[in-house]
């Protein structure tokens, strides 16, 4: 037990990221089922299929669960509602600022998280009245911070800041990196990549068997002006590349983006035009796993490599 796993009344402190088009009720239940904590995507959602998904949860795990609001969504004061409604347990916000909505959601009786890419930002939380902090490095797929912050430096600046319990994401797959970002300070993971690439997540197969084809630098930070987000290097990327390099103003990309483009590459596989957002760490990930089998096998990573790490010693007579 640690201070994540009691937080979230938990079993182990592995939480499966909110992801649009992966994120639906099959793989968070799954994860909840395996003893972490699944959430759900609520930005590919609409308001009442948000709803569907949450009771399907309900049916099918007894654990609890929770779900992923980015703060920017549109429909936002009905997600908010219905969050409360439906008595989810966990909400965690990201893109957005924390102070808008925690109060709300934690006078509901729901516990709060809030994802973040500086040590700035993770102490705002704090001052919102956060219960933990999700703190998420350069490596991570989906939407990212601009300042370009690394896991490994970014989880012990935010920790040196931070009272209340912090969460690393980003390019975190397994128990090895698990372990690292504990020996860094954190109390728990949040992972995407890893369980988008499972049989539980609602991305199409098409998304999933390129994700793990993928080789170190295959994926790139693009989009800044706008929002900066890491993508796979596809013919969409290649004209977000040229328009950026030859000076496009946030309004172009806005344009050259449209509507519906993640839903496109991730969701119906459209792998040439859509914008396909994963993580660097794809790039180590061979399989297409059950929830179950990935889980076990980061705990028990993390169980040897933390016995085997344990044994070392060095002389600090200098
Ligand atoms: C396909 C995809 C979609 C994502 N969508 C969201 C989202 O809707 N909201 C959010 O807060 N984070 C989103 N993320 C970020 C994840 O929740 C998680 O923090 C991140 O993937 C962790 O880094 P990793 O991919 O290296 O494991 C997304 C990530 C991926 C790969």
């Amino acid at each position: 037990m640690n201070r994540v796993t009691a937080l979230f009344k938990i079993e182990y402190p592995i939480i499966s990221g909110g992801m649009v088009w992966c994120s639906g009720w099959e793989l968070a239940s799954a994860v909840s089922e395996a003893g972490g904590l699944g959430l759900l995507g609520a930005g590919s959602m609409h308001p009442e299929v948000l709803r569907e998904h949450i009771k399907k949860c309900q049916r099918t795990t007894q654990k609890p669960f929770g779900v992923n609001i980015p703060l920017l969504y549109p429909e936002i004061e009905s997600i908010i509602k219905i969050v409360i409604e439906e008595k989810v347990p966990v909400v965690f916000t990201s893109a957005g600022n924390p102070k808008t909505w925690t109060s709300t959601l934690k006078n509901a009786g729901i516990t709060v998280a809030h994802v973040v890419s500086s040590s700035k930002f993770a102490l705002k939380c704090q001052q919102a009245g956060v219960d933990a902090v999700v703190a998420e490095g350069f490596e991570a797929g989906g939407h990212n911070g601009a300042e370009e912050t690394t896991t490994m430096a970014l989880i012990p600046q935010v920790r040196q800041v931070l009272d209340i319990p912090l969460i690393a994401a980003g390019g975190i797959a397994g128990g090895k990196s698990m372990l690292a970002a504990f020996a860094l300070g954190a109390e728990g993971v949040q992972i995407g990549t890893r369980f988008a690439l499972t049989t539980e997540s609602s991305a199409s197969e098409a998304f999933k068997n390129l994700c793990i084809s993928l080789n170190e630098g295959d994926t790139m930070l693009a989009l800044k002006k706008i929002g900066a987000t890491r993508l796979i290097k596809n013919d969409f990327f290649s004209q977000v590349k040229q328009a950026e390099d030859s000076g496009a103003t946030a309004e172009q990309l806005r344009e050259l983006l449209g509507k519906g483009r993640a839903k496109r590459g991730i969701f119906e596989g459209d792998l040439k035009d859509g914008e396909l957002e994963i993580g660097q760490i794809a790039a180590t990930i061979r399989d297409i796993l059950p929830v179950s089998a990935v889980m076990q096998t980061i705990i028990e990573e993390f169980n040897s490599q933390a016995a085997a790490v344990g044994k070392l010693r060095f002389n600090t007579g200098l």
